[in-house]
């Protein structure tokens, strides 16, 4: 991890279904975050991609009657349809099939068993095929057979033919397997961790998750599974092959795979790379079901494989030389409920991102699920509040006003700029003696309003993603503000000079809150930009190169009442 260096990852879909809104969530965060660092001049890379070794993709693949490849392929195209609809900027897309993949959790496997950090042992425990996931009597319900319901299991009752244990997500009763498998040595790392968390405050982002993680670690870590003897669909174990990876070791290592042979900048390019330095994240978006596995797993992980603690009289300690060969932050998303219900096919209430953003708009999905709760509390997507939102901060607050500045700037017969050449080449010194001079009310009001930008660019690198919007549109509010205050239409009649200047304030104004509000919504700031005439600003900007066009004196250039790009919606 270098200075320059940004790496920011979304978990890993699984394969099955076609993304909703709560994986569009992390995605979503992950792509702005990753837009508004490239754009800032960092080496940003950003992966996503799909989790596939399961033994449920077998059977689903033969129930469809395809080959299974056939059918992961094809699901994969659901899943890369999704964010290619939504020009996720990704540099990577990773599928867990892909040979490289296979190729270094096998040489992380045998690395770990070498040093035995994974040994063979017993496993006894149910299984939820369809969760994927070992199963608790906390975590499962009983269901009564006759009757047709189910109820929580508080105490004891014996199995029957009539009441037996099921899952609640997918009221299927798991496998009960006993089968031989290896362990990772998680119980190694109990020092370790508490170790490293004690270094690293900031690890899990927000502080509350941090704590809930801090809280089970210090109850005593367990070692974990890692392999399966009866999945016949994944990783075989390089040291026994008649076992295969379970999930985790399997998933979390995506995000080195994809930096040891990266298939770098541009999606379609086959030709891989080494982006080792670029490892590890800066960033893991994650959501708050797996917050544990990437908090506590992960590093472990990565500390026996590369190494990285000392044995002091047999306790395994942490050390903070090794720091960057670790994630720097896990930052824990919400977890959506749609107007006040758990989102579910049954209630047919899940919001599919591509068909809703189709009915409404990118905008306004990306809108409210950024600036109406801050990352990591749980959130309800209420729709009215979402159109709401998008009526009030881009319809009106935003576009209102760079109409304004458009049909006013129809009536000056020559080009914005071009009219007031002096005023616009002023010195930053002379500046503000014009601009008080001018303004002698509001000047103070704009120049302070400068310290916003600066507040825009703090939230921004320390992921506030809703505290950097709220910023941005209060700027908006002042700068309507402005415009009302000063009245340049009036002024269109009795002082042109003037008129223009205010008009140009404002217009410039609005290109650098696009350039704030362009990793939110860079297709739109791109025509915003296009529709004011300057041209290329969207492709400088992706050639990594903002700072430039902050210094560019913009030399606009409306030729016409433009289209509404923010039509407002009713409720
Ligand atoms: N394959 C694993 C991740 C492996 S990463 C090394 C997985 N996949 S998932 O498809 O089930 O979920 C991916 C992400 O979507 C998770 O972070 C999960 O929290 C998030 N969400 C799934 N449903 C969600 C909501 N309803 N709301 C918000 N996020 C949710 O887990």
């Amino acid at each position: 991890m270098t200075q320059n260096n940004f790496y920011i990852t979304t978990p890993i879909y699984y394969w099955n279904g076609v993304p909703h809104v709560g994986h569009f969530y992390s995605s979503l965060i992950a792509n702005t975050i990753f837009k508004y660092h490239k754009i800032s001049g960092k080496n940003a890379r950003f992966t996503t991609g799909i989790d596939e070794n399961s033994q449920k993709a077998v059977i689903e693949a033969e129930a469809a009657g395809m080959d299974i490849m056939d059918y992961l392929d094809s699901m994969a195209v659901e899943h890369t349809k999704v964010w290619d609809h939504f020009n996720f900027d990704y540099t990577d897309f990773i599928r867990t099939t892909e040979p490289r993949h296979h190729e270094l959790v096998q040489k992380v496997l045998q690395k770990c068993f070498d040093k035995s950090d994974i040994y063979e042992g017993e496993y006894e425990w149910m299984y939820c095929v369809w969760c994927e996931a070992f199963k608790k009597d906390d975590d499962l319900v009983y269901l009564n057979i006759e009757q047709n319901k189910t109820f929580p299991i508080k105490q004891w009752v014996k199995e029957t033919t009539n009441i037996i244990k099921i899952c609640p997500d997918h009221l299927k009763k798991p496998d009960q397997i006993k089968e031989k498998n290896y362990f990772f040595k998680l119980s190694k790392y109990q020092t370790w961790m508490e170790e490293f968390y004690e270094a690293n405050p900031n690890f899990v982002t927000p502080r509350f998750r941090f704590n809930e993680v801090i809280a089970f670690t210090e109850r005593g870590l367990e070692d974990f599974s890692i392999s399966r003897e009866t999945n016949t669909f994944g990783i075989p174990l390089p040291f026994d092959h008649s076992q295969v990876t379970y999930v985790w070791f399997d998933a979390l290592f995506n995000y080195y795979t994809s930096c040891v042979s990266s298939r770098g900048w541009d999606k379609n390019n086959e030709n891989f790379t080494d982006e080792s330095d670029m490892f590890p994240a800066n960033l893991h978006v994650v959501g708050k079901d797996i917050i544990r596995f990437h908090a506590i797993f992960w590093p472990a992980m990565l500390a026996s494989y590369f190494d990285l603690w000392e044995d002091k009289s047999g306790v395994i300690h942490y050390k903070t030389s090794d720091l960057e060969k670790l994630p720097d932050q896990i930052l824990a998303g919400w977890f959506f409920t749609v107007d006040g219900q758990k989102m579910s096919k049954s209630l047919w209430n899940v919001i599919e991102p591509v068909d809703y953003s189709q009915q409404y708009s990118k905008e306004l999905l990306s809108l409210y699920i950024l600036s109406w709760f801050p990352i990591g509390n749980d959130g309800d997507y209420d729709r009215t509040d979402a159109i709401r939102t998008y009526n009030a901060k881009l319809a009106n607050n935003l576009w209102n006003l760079v109409n304004r500045v458009v049909v006013l700037s129809l009536k000056l017969d020559h080009k914005l700029w071009a009219g007031i050449q002096d005023f616009v080449n002023l010195s930053w010194e002379d500046y503000w003696p014009k601009m008080k001079e001018l303004f002698p009310e509001s000047a103070e009001a704009i120049l302070e309003s400068y310290a916003n930008f600066e507040i825009v660019k703090q939230s921004m690198a320390s992921y506030d993603l809703k505290k950097a919007l709220d910023t941005i549109f209060m700027m908006l509010d002042d700068l309507n503000k402005f415009t009302d205050s000063e009245a340049p239409w009036t002024l269109l009649k009795t002082d042109l000079e003037k008129a223009e200047i205010i008009l140009y304030i404002i217009a410039r104004r609005l290109v650098m809150v696009g350039f704030e509000l362009y990793p939110f919504f860079p297709e739109k700031m791109a025509q915003m930009f296009e529709k004011f005439g300057l041209e290329k600003y969207d492709e400088i900007l992706e050639q990594w190169n903002l700072e430039q066009l902050q210094k560019t004196t913009p030399e606009f250039n409306i030729t016409e009442k433009w289209e509404n790009l923010f039509d407002r919606f009713d409720i």
